[in-house]
């Protein structure tokens, strides 16, 4: 009989997962590319002809689905720690020493693992189906890439299809996504050839990939994956160690570190991390060091952890790859800030899987401080993702003549892109051209204004940008709100002589999503405006802190920054003890003890208002001396963001949107309720001592209806302690943890009362 659609379903992606296995897992194909072919497209006509069939687990489910509008934010069922690093073998030592003496009668074993430079993600199974897989974040909660990783096909979308062993319940498995060399040369070959900027590194495309908000663009880029460790584990036999877990993951399909060292002795560790450094130029994915965890699961009980990372893991860091090349040039780039910097025109070189020719120089200063000079032999370096930079120069092979940088005469004081003025920006050390109509900030600006990230408009790249300044249409990012399909469609974004018009659907894309992005959020906003220092972190702070632009051009929190950040500096100038200024008599060095003591509970009182609002963070007691601290946003970013907004363009901005009805809207954790839930989401309280008014049970219903609870002990965990009269041991605690204390009148204003 032959088989009914169902069956023949089933054998067909059976055989297709052993054949995707062999290729991607084992890398030993057991099929020709054709007859594979074959085999999908039966899989995708069955599945056609019977939708029903198309499960989550199928094969056909990894091209990649309809693109969503941004990730979600999940929390981990299990924390996602990093590690502590070292550079040093000696803190190696000290580690093992460290380990052994907490574990004082035991005898330990080690293993040691390539550190893979990727991204780190967490998948999730349940009942064997891959259902959940997210990128790290904070490592609390990070971004649902679900639909992205399902392109992977080196991760099983059905544990145990092939009839390995039986998986738990519930199975977490983390580990990085990572790219291979050969994969990433191949990918920036294609970009290169589209006219698409390349990746700097295996790194960067990985994770450029997985942020992705199309999964049919990830479903083309050569990821995958290798696992080392597990979160939430439900069911399932016991796994008691490392290299049990490893051997187990192995048996349910996963790809795992090629190379481990099992070892019972520091000297078997530097050995085993020496072999390592040896081996990973032969990897086909890149590594930056070894990770010695502590095998036996109960022992790692044992030690614990810190609140960051396992005190039972370490990872070693290899020195990055270093080489020389001749430094042929360097020319100057013009930002969207109008900011000027120098770039080093390299003889291309070889280095760590890439083949580098350029390297930022910073900014003049940085040229000058490490003397580097056009025709200088430079040392260059690759640091994880960071883009290649200059270390430094040799000085033996500089040519005669060699003459030192500088920005005025390798620019002739004008700007390279517009030949406007430039001014050097002693705040920041970067030379600006100050013609604010410079066709090549307008580029840039209109460039960042239309990125995914930023207002992320459709149809607005680098040439589509360069043309709309060209034409005169739009200079200024708010000019697009003005433009009509009308318009766009003709424009000529070839030459006279090979014309290649925009067209109407482009245009009608372009001012659709032009449209959509008078709807976007606060903090989207102000990263797409090119305020300088506005990153994407710094406004996602500000627009958790703030209702709107008008509440951040004003804003009492980075006031208050700046002033900490002065009165901090002050500090340090009249501490009655320093060296470099010490007091000149007894009676100065009293009036300093008083002007000090005087500045720190000043600053203790505004630092403490600003850590019972969120935007404050005590990370060290100095007692008597100002706490060590960290604010959401530095005062350096702080003064640049109230500058802009003060500014000519800054105020012209705001009036303009007004004009347009655009009123961005952001969300204060503090006063009203944001639109995640309650004011303390997620917050942990401590009650002690008597309040004024509340007892402490109408004070736990309030916290809890705000979205926070409340425990009996104060820890590094504890978000507040609300504390009323008496309060006792707590209250010091709370002191020396650097949790923000509140009183009644202070917790019920938080509350919105
Ligand atoms: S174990 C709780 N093992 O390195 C310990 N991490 O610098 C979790 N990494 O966040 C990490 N290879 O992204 C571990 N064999 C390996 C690793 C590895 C790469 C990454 C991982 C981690 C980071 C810490």
């Amino acid at each position: 009989m032959p088989d009914t659609p169902q069956q023949r379903h089933a054998g067909l992606a059976d055989e297709i997962r052993r054949h995707d296995r062999a290729y991607y897992v084992e890398a030993q194909p057991t099929v020709s590319d054709r007859d594979y072919d074959q085999l999908y497209r039966e899989l995708l006509e069955l599945e056609a002809a019977h939708p029903q069939l198309r499960t989550d687990d199928s094969p056909s489910q990894r091209v990649g689905g309809a693109p969503i509008d941004g990730f979600e934010t999940v929390r981990h069922a299990v924390p996602m720690m990093s590690l502590d690093n070292t550079y040093s073998q000696e803190e190696v030592r000290e580690f093992v020493v460290r380990v052994q003496k907490l574990l004082p009668n035991e005898s330990l074993d080690w293993i040691v693992e390539p550190k893979a430079d990727g991204v780190a993600i967490s998948l999730r199974f349940e009942d064997g189906l891959f259902t959940l897989g997210t990128t790290r974040g904070d490592g609390i909660a990070g971004d649902d890439v679900t639909a992205n990783l399902r392109t992977i096909r080196t991760i099983p979308l059905r544990l145990n299809a092939l009839g390995q062993a039986d998986a738990p319940g519930v199975l977490e498995v983390r580990g990085e996504v990572i790219m291979t060399r050969s994969g990433f040369e191949k990918l920036n070959q294609i970009r290169e050839a589209e006219g698409e900027p390349p990746f700097a590194n295996p790194r960067n495309a990985t994770a450029g990939s997985l942020k992705q908000l199309d999964s049919a663009l990830v479903a083309k880029r050569p990821l995958d994956l290798v696992l080392y460790g597990s979160g939430e584990i439900v069911g399932g036999p016991a796994v008691d160690s490392q290299s049990g877990l490893l051997d187990a993951l192995g048996q349910l399909g996963f790809r795992t570190p090629q190379h481990t060292w099992r070892c019972s002795s520091v000297d078997e560790v530097l050995d085993a991390i020496a072999e390592l450094d040896r081996l990973r130029p032969g990897f086909d994915y890149d590594t930056d060091g070894a990770v010695i965890k502590l095998n036996n699961f109960a022992l790692r009980e044992r030690v614990g952890a810190t609140a960051k990372a396992p005190r039972w893991a370490m990872a070693y860091k290899y020195a990055p790859e270093q080489t020389h090349t001749k430094l042929n040039a360097i020319t100057i780039q013009v930002g969207r800030t109008g900011a000027l910097t120098p770039v080093a025109e390299l003889e291309p070189v070889f280095l760590d899987g890439s083949t580098i020719s350029r390297a930022t120089l910073h900014n003049e200063d940085e040229v000058a401080r490490k003397d580097i000079r056009v025709g200088d032999t430079v040392v260059i370096e690759k640091r994880g993702d960071v883009i290649p930079g200059v270390i430094s120069v040799v000085k033996e092979l500089r040519p005669a003549g060699a003459e030192p940088f500088d920005m005025q005469r390798a620019t002739g004081g004008q700007c390279p892109e517009c030949g406007g003025g430039i001014a050097k920006d002693e705040q920041f050390v970067a030379w600006r051209c100050i013609n604010k109509a410079c066709p090549a900030q307008a580029v840039q600006r209109l460039e960042h204004f239309a990125a995914r990230t930023a207002l992320d408009i459709d149809c607005l790249g680098d040439i589509v940008s360069d043309k709309l300044v060209e034409r005169g249409l739009a200079i200024d990012p708010l000019d697009l709100f003005g433009l009509t399909v009308e318009q766009l469609g003709p424009l000529n974004l070839g030459t006279d002589d090979a014309p290649r018009t925009f067209g109407e659907k482009n245009a009608a894309k372009l001012v659709k999503s032009v449209e959509r992005a008078r709807g976007m959020a606060l903090d989207r906003w102000l990263f797409a405006l090119a305020i300088p220092e506005m990153g994407r972190t710094i406004a996602g702070s500000l627009a958790k802190f703030h209702d709107d632009l008008a509440a951040v051009a004003a804003s009492p929190l980075l006031r208050d920054v700046i002033a900490l950040d002065t009165k901090v500096a002050e500090t340090v100038r009249i501490n009655p003890r320093s060296r470099n200024n010490p007091p000149k008599s007894d009676a100065d060095k009293a009036k300093r003890e008083q002007q000090y003591t005087g500045l720190v509970s000043e600053i203790r009182e505004s630092l403490d208002g600003l850590v019972a609002l969120g935007f404050a963070k005590i990370t060290k007691e100095n007692g008597g001396h100002p706490p060590n601290f960290t604010t959401e946003v530095g005062p350096s970013a702080a003064g640049s963001v109230l500058d802009w907004f003060a500014s000519g363009t800054g105020r012209a901005t705001l009036a303009r949107l007004a004009k347009l009805g655009i009123e961005p809207r952001g969300g204060k954790p503090s006063g009203g309720k944001p639109s995640g839930g309650g004011v303390f989401d997620g917050k942990t309280f401590v009650i002690t001592g008597t309040l004024p008014t509340l007892s402490r049970d109408e004070a736990k219903a309030k916290i809890e209806a705000n979205g926070g609870k409340t425990t009996g002990s104060v820890s590094k965990k504890t978000d507040y302690l609300l504390a009323g009269e008496k309060a006792g041991s707590k209250l010091a605690k709370a002191g020396s943890l650097g949790v923000a204390i509140l009183d009644e009148a202070a917790f019920l204003k938080l509350c919105g009362e």
